[in-house]
Protein backbone atom coordinates (compact mmCIF):
# COMPACT_ATOMS: atom_id res chain seq x y z
CA UNK A 1 0.00 0.00 0.00
CA UNK A 2 1.15 3.60 -0.46
CA UNK A 3 -1.60 5.56 1.19
CA UNK A 4 0.44 8.20 2.29
CA UNK A 5 3.02 8.55 -1.01
CA UNK A 6 3.55 12.37 -1.51
CA UNK A 7 2.38 13.35 2.03
CA UNK A 8 4.70 15.39 4.23
CA UNK A 9 4.39 14.42 7.94
CA UNK A 10 6.06 16.40 10.79
CA UNK A 11 7.41 14.52 13.62
CA UNK A 12 7.08 16.79 16.93
CA UNK A 13 9.01 14.41 19.74
CA UNK A 14 9.57 16.00 23.10
CA UNK A 15 10.57 14.65 26.79
CA UNK A 16 8.85 11.49 27.82
CA UNK A 17 9.51 8.15 28.18
CA UNK A 18 6.92 7.19 25.27
CA UNK A 19 9.07 8.45 22.98
CA UNK A 20 11.06 5.10 22.83
CA UNK A 21 8.07 4.34 20.45
CA UNK A 22 8.63 6.58 18.35
CA UNK A 23 10.76 4.77 15.72
CA UNK A 24 8.12 2.26 15.09
CA UNK A 25 5.74 5.50 14.27
CA UNK A 26 8.18 6.31 12.11
CA UNK A 27 8.38 3.00 10.22
CA UNK A 28 4.66 2.91 9.92
CA UNK A 29 4.52 6.46 8.35
CA UNK A 30 7.55 5.38 6.33
CA UNK A 31 5.84 2.07 5.27
CA UNK A 32 2.52 4.36 3.33
CA UNK A 33 5.32 5.89 1.53
CA UNK A 34 5.05 9.45 3.31
CA UNK A 35 8.09 11.74 3.62
CA UNK A 36 8.67 11.92 7.16
CA UNK A 37 10.99 14.39 9.29
CA UNK A 38 11.80 14.34 12.44
CA UNK A 39 11.76 17.58 15.06
CA UNK A 40 13.02 16.77 18.88
CA UNK A 41 13.18 19.16 21.69
CA UNK A 42 16.61 19.07 23.52
CA UNK A 43 14.85 16.67 26.19
CA UNK A 44 13.47 13.98 24.08
CA UNK A 45 17.31 13.34 22.87
CA UNK A 46 17.85 11.77 26.19
CA UNK A 47 14.87 9.05 25.51
CA UNK A 48 15.73 8.30 22.45
CA UNK A 49 18.71 9.08 19.46
CA UNK A 50 18.22 11.64 17.06
CA UNK A 51 20.55 8.91 15.20
CA UNK A 52 17.59 5.82 15.24
CA UNK A 53 15.31 8.48 13.57
CA UNK A 54 17.30 9.80 11.21
CA UNK A 55 18.00 6.41 10.16
CA UNK A 56 14.19 5.29 10.16
CA UNK A 57 12.92 8.61 8.31
CA UNK A 58 15.96 9.04 5.85
CA UNK A 59 16.38 12.96 6.88
CA UNK A 60 18.10 14.70 9.26
CA UNK A 61 16.93 15.19 12.60
CA UNK A 62 17.11 18.44 14.35
CA UNK A 63 16.78 19.54 17.66
CA UNK A 64 18.40 23.05 17.83
CA UNK A 65 16.95 26.51 16.72
CA UNK A 66 20.10 27.02 16.15
CA UNK A 67 23.26 24.04 15.13
CA UNK A 68 26.62 24.73 15.67
CA UNK A 69 28.99 22.76 13.59
CA UNK A 70 32.36 22.97 14.09
CA UNK A 71 33.59 26.47 12.07
CA UNK A 72 30.01 27.59 11.23
CA UNK A 73 26.03 28.10 12.98
CA UNK A 74 23.45 26.88 10.86
CA UNK A 75 19.99 28.37 12.01
CA UNK A 76 16.79 26.15 11.61
CA UNK A 77 14.47 27.89 9.54
CA UNK A 78 11.49 26.25 12.07
CA UNK A 79 9.07 28.46 9.32
CA UNK A 80 10.25 26.08 6.53
CA UNK A 81 9.13 22.88 7.92
CA UNK A 82 5.88 23.88 9.03
CA UNK A 83 5.52 24.91 5.31
CA UNK A 84 6.87 21.78 4.11
CA UNK A 85 3.97 19.83 6.70
CA UNK A 86 0.83 18.01 5.43
CA UNK A 87 0.51 16.99 9.08
CA UNK A 88 2.07 17.59 12.29
CA UNK A 89 2.28 14.91 14.94
CA UNK A 90 3.37 15.89 18.62
CA UNK A 91 4.31 12.53 20.45
CA UNK A 92 4.50 12.11 23.05
CA UNK A 93 3.22 15.31 23.92
CA UNK A 94 4.02 16.19 27.93
CA UNK A 95 2.08 18.13 29.67
CA UNK A 96 4.92 20.84 29.90
CA UNK A 97 4.25 20.80 25.90
CA UNK A 98 0.57 20.98 26.09
CA UNK A 99 0.90 24.15 28.55
CA UNK A 100 3.56 25.77 26.42
CA UNK A 101 1.34 25.02 22.95
CA UNK A 102 -1.53 26.51 24.38
CA UNK A 103 0.45 29.31 25.57
CA UNK A 104 1.71 29.62 22.54
CA UNK A 105 5.19 29.35 24.06
CA UNK A 106 8.60 28.95 21.88
CA UNK A 107 11.61 28.20 23.44
CA UNK A 108 12.79 25.09 21.26
CA UNK A 109 12.78 24.05 17.69
CA UNK A 110 9.26 21.58 18.06
CA UNK A 111 7.45 24.27 19.52
CA UNK A 112 8.51 27.35 16.98
CA UNK A 113 7.80 24.94 14.51
CA UNK A 114 4.66 23.90 16.04
CA UNK A 115 3.18 27.55 16.40
CA UNK A 116 4.32 28.29 12.77
CA UNK A 117 2.37 25.23 11.25
CA UNK A 118 -0.70 26.18 9.51
CA UNK A 119 -1.45 22.42 8.71
CA UNK A 120 -3.65 19.79 10.76
CA UNK A 121 -1.78 19.13 14.19
CA UNK A 122 -2.10 15.50 15.61
CA UNK A 123 -1.05 15.24 19.80
CA UNK A 124 -0.81 11.73 21.26
CA UNK A 125 -0.24 13.28 25.19
CA UNK A 126 1.64 11.14 27.32
CA UNK A 127 2.47 11.49 31.08
CA UNK A 128 1.74 10.12 34.45
CA UNK A 129 -1.48 9.69 35.71
CA UNK A 130 -2.27 12.55 38.35
CA UNK A 131 -0.72 15.28 36.06
CA UNK A 132 -2.80 14.28 33.13
CA UNK A 133 -6.13 14.35 35.37
CA UNK A 134 -4.62 17.60 36.70
CA UNK A 135 -7.56 20.06 35.61
CA UNK A 136 -5.02 22.07 33.72
CA UNK A 137 -4.06 19.87 31.72
CA UNK A 138 -7.57 18.64 30.42
CA UNK A 139 -8.33 22.29 30.07
CA UNK A 140 -5.13 22.77 28.02
CA UNK A 141 -6.26 19.15 26.11
CA UNK A 142 -9.87 20.88 26.07
CA UNK A 143 -8.48 23.96 24.15
CA UNK A 144 -6.71 22.31 21.48
CA UNK A 145 -9.64 20.66 20.63
CA UNK A 146 -11.55 23.72 20.89
CA UNK A 147 -9.32 24.80 17.86
CA UNK A 148 -9.41 22.05 15.77
CA UNK A 149 -6.85 19.93 16.86
CA UNK A 150 -7.16 16.43 16.74
CA UNK A 151 -6.17 14.23 20.00
CA UNK A 152 -5.35 10.93 20.65
CA UNK A 153 -6.89 9.30 23.30
CA UNK A 154 -4.64 8.43 26.08
CA UNK A 155 -5.41 5.08 27.22
CA UNK A 156 -5.23 3.11 30.60
CA UNK A 157 -2.56 0.96 31.66
CA UNK A 158 0.56 0.58 33.50
CA UNK A 159 2.83 4.06 33.60
CA UNK A 160 6.33 3.88 33.59
CA UNK A 161 6.42 5.41 37.16
CA UNK A 162 4.92 2.19 38.27
CA UNK A 163 1.63 3.15 38.70
CA UNK A 164 -1.75 2.12 36.47
CA UNK A 165 -3.82 4.67 34.78
CA UNK A 166 -4.96 6.76 32.31
CA UNK A 167 -2.18 8.90 30.35
CA UNK A 168 0.04 6.09 28.22
CA UNK A 169 0.59 7.90 24.78
CA UNK A 170 -1.60 6.26 22.21
CA UNK A 171 -0.04 2.96 20.28
CA UNK A 172 1.97 4.01 17.04
CA UNK A 173 -0.42 1.58 15.18
CA UNK A 174 -3.20 3.75 16.64
CA UNK A 175 -1.47 7.18 15.78
CA UNK A 176 -0.44 5.90 12.66
CA UNK A 177 -4.27 5.42 11.49
CA UNK A 178 -5.68 8.30 12.78
CA UNK A 179 -2.45 9.89 10.70
CA UNK A 180 -4.03 8.43 7.72
CA UNK A 181 -7.43 9.31 8.38
CA UNK A 182 -6.20 12.95 8.73
CA UNK A 183 -4.31 13.17 5.62
CA UNK A 184 -6.71 10.79 3.38
CA UNK A 185 -10.37 11.55 4.03
CA UNK A 186 -12.21 13.19 1.13
CA UNK A 187 -15.59 14.87 1.04
CA UNK A 188 -17.67 12.19 0.09
CA UNK A 189 -16.95 9.87 2.51
CA UNK A 190 -16.65 12.38 5.62
CA UNK A 191 -20.18 12.44 4.98
CA UNK A 192 -20.82 9.01 5.23
CA UNK A 193 -22.26 6.52 7.61
CA UNK A 194 -21.51 3.31 6.94
CA UNK A 195 -22.43 -0.55 8.49
CA UNK A 196 -20.29 -3.15 8.10
CA UNK A 197 -21.19 -6.94 8.48
CA UNK A 198 -17.91 -8.97 8.81
CA UNK A 199 -16.71 -12.43 10.06
CA UNK A 200 -18.67 -15.77 10.60
CA UNK A 201 -21.10 -16.24 13.38
CA UNK A 202 -21.12 -19.21 16.02
CA UNK A 203 -24.46 -21.41 16.39
CA UNK A 204 -24.11 -22.74 20.22
CA UNK A 205 -25.03 -26.43 20.33
CA UNK A 206 -24.17 -26.72 23.94
CA UNK A 207 -22.51 -24.14 26.15
CA UNK A 208 -18.82 -25.37 24.93
CA UNK A 209 -19.81 -26.66 20.77
CA UNK A 210 -21.22 -24.13 18.21
CA UNK A 211 -21.42 -24.37 14.15
CA UNK A 212 -19.37 -21.86 12.10
CA UNK A 213 -17.50 -21.16 9.05
CA UNK A 214 -13.84 -20.80 7.89
CA UNK A 215 -14.20 -16.93 7.40
CA UNK A 216 -11.33 -14.84 8.73
CA UNK A 217 -13.00 -11.62 8.41
CA UNK A 218 -10.22 -10.44 6.55
CA UNK A 219 -12.36 -8.89 3.79
CA UNK A 220 -14.50 -6.82 6.61
CA UNK A 221 -11.12 -5.69 7.98
CA UNK A 222 -9.96 -4.72 4.88
CA UNK A 223 -12.63 -2.75 4.35
CA UNK A 224 -13.13 -0.90 7.65
CA UNK A 225 -9.36 0.35 7.23
CA UNK A 226 -10.22 1.73 3.95
CA UNK A 227 -13.48 3.27 5.01
CA UNK A 228 -11.92 4.52 8.43
CA UNK A 229 -9.03 6.52 6.32
CA UNK A 230 -10.85 8.20 4.39
CA UNK A 231 -13.15 9.49 7.31
CA UNK A 232 -16.36 7.39 7.18
CA UNK A 233 -18.17 6.82 10.15
CA UNK A 234 -18.62 3.41 10.73
CA UNK A 235 -20.50 1.03 12.38
CA UNK A 236 -18.75 -2.31 12.46
CA UNK A 237 -21.03 -5.19 13.25
CA UNK A 238 -18.20 -7.81 13.61
CA UNK A 239 -18.26 -11.98 14.58
CA UNK A 240 -15.78 -14.07 15.96
CA UNK A 241 -12.81 -13.46 13.52
CA UNK A 242 -9.30 -14.08 13.51
CA UNK A 243 -8.40 -10.88 11.27
CA UNK A 244 -9.15 -7.64 13.44
CA UNK A 245 -8.40 -4.45 14.00
CA UNK A 246 -9.19 -2.54 17.13
CA UNK A 247 -8.86 1.11 17.48
CA UNK A 248 -9.67 2.48 14.16
CA UNK A 249 -10.59 6.05 13.98
CA UNK A 250 -14.22 6.52 12.98
CA UNK A 251 -14.93 2.97 13.74
CA UNK A 252 -18.01 2.15 16.78
CA UNK A 253 -17.19 -1.73 17.37
CA UNK A 254 -20.36 -4.37 17.84
CA UNK A 255 -19.04 -7.82 18.59
CA UNK A 256 -21.86 -10.58 18.13
CA UNK A 257 -21.79 -13.93 18.22
CA UNK A 258 -24.82 -15.20 16.60
CA UNK A 259 -26.45 -15.03 13.27
CA UNK A 260 -29.52 -13.14 14.85
CA UNK A 261 -27.48 -11.27 17.42
CA UNK A 262 -25.72 -9.48 14.33
CA UNK A 263 -29.16 -9.14 13.11
CA UNK A 264 -31.13 -7.27 16.04
CA UNK A 265 -27.69 -5.06 16.32
CA UNK A 266 -27.62 -4.12 12.35
CA UNK A 267 -31.33 -3.36 12.85
CA UNK A 268 -31.03 -0.80 15.70
CA UNK A 269 -28.34 0.86 13.16
CA UNK A 270 -30.11 0.33 9.72
CA UNK A 271 -31.58 4.32 10.18
CA UNK A 272 -28.22 5.72 10.60
CA UNK A 273 -26.70 3.98 7.81
CA UNK A 274 -26.02 5.55 4.08
CA UNK A 275 -24.46 2.22 3.17
CA UNK A 276 -24.47 -1.27 4.38
CA UNK A 277 -21.78 -3.63 3.37
CA UNK A 278 -22.64 -7.32 4.11
CA UNK A 279 -19.47 -8.84 4.14
CA UNK A 280 -20.20 -11.52 7.10
CA UNK A 281 -20.23 -15.18 6.58
CA UNK A 282 -23.80 -15.41 8.38
CA UNK A 283 -24.37 -19.48 9.45
CA UNK A 284 -27.28 -19.94 7.25
CA UNK A 285 -29.35 -22.63 10.01
CA UNK A 286 -28.46 -22.55 13.70
CA UNK A 287 -29.90 -25.64 15.94
CA UNK A 288 -33.00 -25.76 17.16
CA UNK A 289 -31.69 -26.95 20.58
CA UNK A 290 -29.28 -25.66 22.54
CA UNK A 291 -28.03 -27.68 25.53
CA UNK A 292 -27.64 -26.36 28.62
CA UNK A 293 -24.62 -28.61 29.58
CA UNK A 294 -21.81 -29.67 28.19
CA UNK A 295 -22.97 -33.14 25.79
CA UNK A 296 -21.09 -35.76 27.15
CA UNK A 297 -19.61 -38.58 24.24
CA UNK A 298 -20.96 -41.11 25.90
CA UNK A 299 -24.67 -40.05 25.00
CA UNK A 300 -23.49 -40.24 21.32
CA UNK A 301 -24.00 -37.13 19.00
CA UNK A 302 -27.39 -36.05 19.65
CA UNK A 303 -29.32 -35.27 16.82
CA UNK A 304 -31.03 -31.80 16.53
CA UNK A 305 -33.48 -29.66 13.92
CA UNK A 306 -31.95 -26.73 11.71
CA UNK A 307 -33.50 -23.36 12.34
CA UNK A 308 -33.23 -21.08 9.30
CA UNK A 309 -31.69 -17.73 10.47
CA UNK A 310 -32.42 -14.20 9.66
CA UNK A 311 -30.76 -12.67 6.15
CA UNK A 312 -29.62 -9.66 7.40
CA UNK A 313 -28.83 -8.57 3.75
CA UNK A 314 -32.42 -9.22 2.36
CA UNK A 315 -34.55 -7.46 4.77
CA UNK A 316 -32.07 -4.48 4.95
CA UNK A 317 -31.96 -4.76 0.96
CA UNK A 318 -35.85 -4.74 0.75
CA UNK A 319 -36.14 -1.78 3.40
CA UNK A 320 -33.99 0.03 2.22
CA UNK A 321 -34.88 3.50 1.29
CA UNK A 322 -34.25 5.56 -1.51
CA UNK A 323 -31.18 7.51 -0.16
CA UNK A 324 -29.24 4.27 0.85
CA UNK A 325 -27.32 1.50 -0.56
CA UNK A 326 -26.40 -1.99 -0.14
CA UNK A 327 -23.43 -3.85 -1.16
CA UNK A 328 -23.60 -7.73 -0.62
CA UNK A 329 -20.92 -10.81 -1.02
CA UNK A 330 -21.53 -13.79 -2.99
CA UNK A 331 -18.85 -16.41 -2.31
CA UNK A 332 -19.87 -19.27 -4.69
CA UNK A 333 -18.45 -22.72 -4.92
CA UNK A 334 -18.25 -22.05 -9.29
CA UNK A 335 -17.69 -18.34 -10.62
CA UNK A 336 -21.40 -17.86 -11.71
CA UNK A 337 -22.14 -14.47 -12.64
CA UNK A 338 -25.74 -14.84 -13.57
CA UNK A 339 -26.59 -16.59 -9.95
CA UNK A 340 -24.84 -14.00 -8.23
CA UNK A 341 -26.35 -10.82 -9.95
CA UNK A 342 -29.56 -13.02 -9.46
CA UNK A 343 -29.14 -12.96 -5.59
CA UNK A 344 -28.36 -9.16 -5.50
CA UNK A 345 -31.67 -8.82 -6.89
CA UNK A 346 -33.75 -11.14 -4.67
CA UNK A 347 -31.97 -9.59 -1.56
CA UNK A 348 -31.96 -5.93 -2.74
CA UNK A 349 -28.56 -5.87 -3.11
CA UNK A 350 -27.54 -2.38 -5.46
CA UNK A 351 -24.50 -4.34 -5.90
CA UNK A 352 -22.66 -7.81 -5.13
CA UNK A 353 -19.37 -8.48 -5.15
CA UNK A 354 -18.61 -12.37 -6.58
CA UNK A 355 -15.58 -14.18 -5.10
CA UNK A 356 -15.48 -18.16 -5.27
CA UNK A 357 -14.46 -20.51 -2.75
CA UNK A 358 -11.78 -23.28 -3.26
CA UNK A 359 -9.60 -20.36 -5.77
CA UNK A 360 -6.13 -20.32 -4.58
CA UNK A 361 -6.23 -16.44 -5.02
CA UNK A 362 -9.60 -16.02 -3.34
CA UNK A 363 -12.15 -16.30 -1.46
CA UNK A 364 -11.97 -17.95 2.15
CA UNK A 365 -8.32 -18.29 3.65
CA UNK A 366 -6.34 -16.08 1.37
CA UNK A 367 -4.78 -13.31 1.76
CA UNK A 368 -5.51 -11.91 -1.62
CA UNK A 369 -8.86 -12.10 -3.60
CA UNK A 370 -10.29 -12.41 -7.28
CA UNK A 371 -13.32 -10.54 -7.52
CA UNK A 372 -15.66 -9.00 -10.06
CA UNK A 373 -18.64 -6.30 -8.52
CA UNK A 374 -21.90 -6.74 -10.13
CA UNK A 375 -24.66 -4.05 -10.68
CA UNK A 376 -27.47 -5.29 -12.21
CA UNK A 377 -26.72 -3.80 -15.79
CA UNK A 378 -22.81 -4.02 -15.61
CA UNK A 379 -19.62 -6.33 -14.97
CA UNK A 380 -16.45 -4.89 -12.81
CA UNK A 381 -13.73 -7.19 -13.13
CA UNK A 382 -11.04 -6.66 -10.96
CA UNK A 383 -7.59 -8.00 -10.74
CA UNK A 384 -6.33 -10.26 -8.04
CA UNK A 385 -4.79 -8.26 -4.94
CA UNK A 386 -4.43 -8.46 -1.82
CA UNK A 387 -7.33 -7.94 0.34
CA UNK A 388 -6.76 -4.62 1.53
CA UNK A 389 -5.92 -3.25 -1.77
CA UNK A 390 -9.21 -4.59 -2.43
CA UNK A 391 -10.68 -2.91 0.09
CA UNK A 392 -9.47 -0.07 -1.04
CA UNK A 393 -10.68 -0.50 -4.35
CA UNK A 394 -14.31 -1.16 -3.56
CA UNK A 395 -14.14 1.99 -1.59
CA UNK A 396 -13.27 3.93 -4.43
CA UNK A 397 -16.03 2.10 -6.56
CA UNK A 398 -18.59 2.97 -4.44
CA UNK A 399 -17.19 6.92 -4.26
CA UNK A 400 -17.10 7.09 -7.85
CA UNK A 401 -20.56 5.46 -8.27
CA UNK A 402 -22.96 6.40 -6.04
CA UNK A 403 -23.78 10.04 -5.70
CA UNK A 404 -25.42 10.19 -2.52
O1 LIG B 1 -27.10 -16.27 0.31
P1 LIG B 1 -25.66 -16.05 0.57
O2 LIG B 1 -25.25 -16.52 1.96
O3 LIG B 1 -24.72 -16.53 -0.47
O4 LIG B 1 -25.53 -14.46 0.54
C1 LIG B 1 -24.39 -13.83 0.79
C2 LIG B 1 -24.65 -12.40 1.20
O5 LIG B 1 -25.73 -12.30 2.11
C3 LIG B 1 -23.49 -11.82 1.97
O6 LIG B 1 -23.45 -10.44 1.69
C4 LIG B 1 -23.85 -12.10 3.41
O7 LIG B 1 -23.19 -11.21 4.30
C5 LIG B 1 -25.33 -11.90 3.40
N1 LIG B 1 -26.07 -12.73 4.36
C6 LIG B 1 -26.68 -12.14 5.44
N2 LIG B 1 -27.41 -12.89 6.31
C7 LIG B 1 -27.54 -14.22 6.13
C8 LIG B 1 -26.91 -14.85 5.04
C9 LIG B 1 -26.18 -14.07 4.18
O8 LIG B 1 -26.55 -10.92 5.61
N3 LIG B 1 -28.23 -14.95 6.99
Amino acid sequence: MSTLAGKHVLLGITGGIAAYKLPFLVRLLRAQEAEVRVLMTPAATSFVTPLTLAALSGQPVHHHLVEEEPGQTAWNNHVAHAEWADLMIMAPATANTLAKAVQGLCDNLVMATYLSAKCPILWAPSMDLDMFAHPSTQQNLSTLASWGHVLMASPSGPLASGLHGAGRMAEPEDIASQAIRILCTTPYWKNKTVVLTSGPTQEPLDPIRFVSNGSSGRMGTALARALSAKGASIHWVHGPQQVFEAHLPGVTYYSVKTAKEMHSVVQGLQGESDIFIASAAVADFRPERVFEAKQKKSGGMAATAWVENPDILLHVGQSKKPHQRVLGFALESTWNVEEARAKAARKGADAIVLNQAGDLQGGMHTETNRIALLTQEETYDFPVAHKDAIGEALVHWMESHWNL
